[in-house]
């Protein structure tokens, strides 16, 4: 196959959102709409993928990797945004797919439809067009006999032509050569005063060189994001779109209008999804699992059979079997082994937590590698860090943690240790060994008594001086 190279246009402000970030940057289900687009590019396998910044180039640059960088300083329009990958492109032979960074929602199948259009066609341009509502603001496909003669910006649109309904969605298959030698001759007389790519086509055609519309029947797939209102509908509709795709699949998702799961999120079957789960990154959840309700996840490999409620995690793996809830938290590396159990209001980050161990209430655990069969008490927390340093506590298999214990790191419990409740535990705790580390108790007898007594005669001294 010829060489596909992909230009994404993504320098223009995007005014219409009312934001200092730049456009492409907002994000459509937890990504940002140039992410989308460039890793469908990547999905879909094309030689090159150049993108075009401009207004906050910094920003896009940042987020976006594996492309080539051109820039536009100064944001004069669509074709003017082509234009500054001339030196990248203008000698190449083959096909430059253009789409712009603002339509996040396109799909790499309808790519490669429009693509194989193109080359059996053998167009020197296919658009990609849709139908849309006659009250939208899209740039209008001007078609005489079925035959395309040009596009018409719809501030550009003559009464006569305001009826028409197929819109251009700015996703298009060029010829390289014809392109730019088309380009050059874009000038920028319209309403607007910019110079437009959607002119290379009344160009092109006015040269008699064959250009056609490639029409697809979903528009909202291409439609392009101007303001907030298209955002969050855009979000919605990708929601709908992979909630769709999930249950197709054969996972559970109980309320798919309350269940936001991320583009690249991979789910096993028989794995049932309760209302209000933010899933999202590259989170991976396997079989048979019970997820939610109220969970959000970020970046998560977790295993099958796994149960998980009411809990925020993110970048860890948890292995099989595990159990977690509600109101727990994980973050950053750790790894929570076969069968282990995390109760209600448990954190751990940077945690190996090992087979079967358990750690039901109010317990943090932090820079630690914890072994298997492990009993971490109520209100147990590892000190990891001094006001400097963290430091890792280790914890062998079967060690038994009272209650209220607090691990002073760096510091390590053995083998089948005990540690009594309420200990503070600084040194290392041997084999089998029973550390207690607390004030020893002592009971005063009928002190009660004498003490409620003291302190009636104080009482009564004071209201006397008053
Ligand atoms: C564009 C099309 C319109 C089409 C619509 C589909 C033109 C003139 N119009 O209109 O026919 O129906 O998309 O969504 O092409 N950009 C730059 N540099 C610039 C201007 C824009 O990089 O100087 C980028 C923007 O960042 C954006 C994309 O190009 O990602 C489209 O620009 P935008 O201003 O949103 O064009 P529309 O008015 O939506
Ligand atoms: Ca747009």
């Amino acid at each position: 196959m010829e060489e596909v190279i992909a230009l994404v246009l993504a320098a223009g402000k995007g005014t219409r959102m009312k934001s200092e970030k730049p456009k492409v940057v907002h994000e459509v289900l937890y990504k940002p709409m140039i992410n989308h687009v460039v890793d469908e590019l990547k999905a879909l396998g094309v030689d090159e993928i150049i993108v075009v910044v401009g207004h906050e180039a910094k920003q896009v640059e940042d987020i976006v990797d594996g492309v080539t960088f051109v820039y536009q300083d100064q944001q004069l329009g669509t074709g003017h945004a082509v234009l500054q990958a001339k030196d990248v492109l203008a000698d190449k032979e083959g096909m430059t797919l253009v789409l712009c960074g603002d339509a996040p929602l396109v799909r790499k199948e309808t790519l490669k439809e429009l693509i194989n259009y193109h080359q059996e066609n053998q167009n020197k341009a296919t658009l990609m067009s849709a139908d849309c509502d006659t009250s939208t603001h899209y740039g209008r496909v001007i078609k005489i006999d079925g035959q395309v003669k040009g596009i018409v910006e719809y501030k550009d649109l003559q009464d006569s032509q305001k009826d028409i309904t197929e819109m251009n969605t700015s996703e298009y298959c060029f010829d390289n050569q014809a392109l730019f030698a088309a380009l050059a001759k874009v000038t920028n007389d319209n309403a607007q005063k910019e110079y437009y790519l959607t002119d290379v086509i009344g160009i092109m055609n006015e040269d008699n060189l064959k250009v056609d519309a490639y029409k697809i029947d979903d528009f909202n797939e291409v439609g392009g994001i101007n303001d907030r209102v298209a955002l969050a509908e855009a979000t919605q509709i990708l929601r709908d779109r992979i909630n769709k795709e999930h249950l197709l699949n054969g996972v559970n998702i109980i309320d798919p209008q309350n269940t936001y799961i991320g583009r690249d999120v991979v789910i096993g079957i028989d794995t049932t999804i309760e209302p209000g789960c933010i899933i999202k990154g590259n989170t991976v959840i396997g079989n048979n699992c019970h997820i939610g309700p109220y969970c959000e996840f970020t970046n998560m490999e977790i295993k099958d059979n796994v149960e998980i409620k009411f809990s925020v995690l993110s970048d860890s793996i948890i292995e099989c079997g595990v159990d977690i809830g509600p109101y727990s938290r994980l973050r950053t590396n750790c790894h929570i082994k076969e069968n282990a159990h995390l109760g209600n209001f448990v954190e751990m980050k940077k945690a190996i937590f090992g087979k079967g161990s358990k750690a039901s209430h109010l317990t943090y655990v932090g820079d630690a590698e914890v072994g298997e069969d492990v009993n971490f008490g109520c209100g147990t927390i590892t000190s990891n860090y001094d006001g400097k340093n963290k430091s890792l506590t280790k914890i062998e298999d079967n060690v038994f943690i009272g209650c209220n214990t607090n691990l002073v790191a760096p510091v390590t419990v053995r083998r089948n240790a005990y540690i009594a409740a309420g200990s503070t535990i600084t040194k290392e705790v041997e084999e089998d060994a029973l550390a207690i580390a607390r004030a020893r108790q002592v009971n005063k007898e009928g002190y009660s008594k004498i003490l409620k007594e003291i302190r009636e005669q104080e009482y009564a001294k004071r209201n006397k001086k008053k």
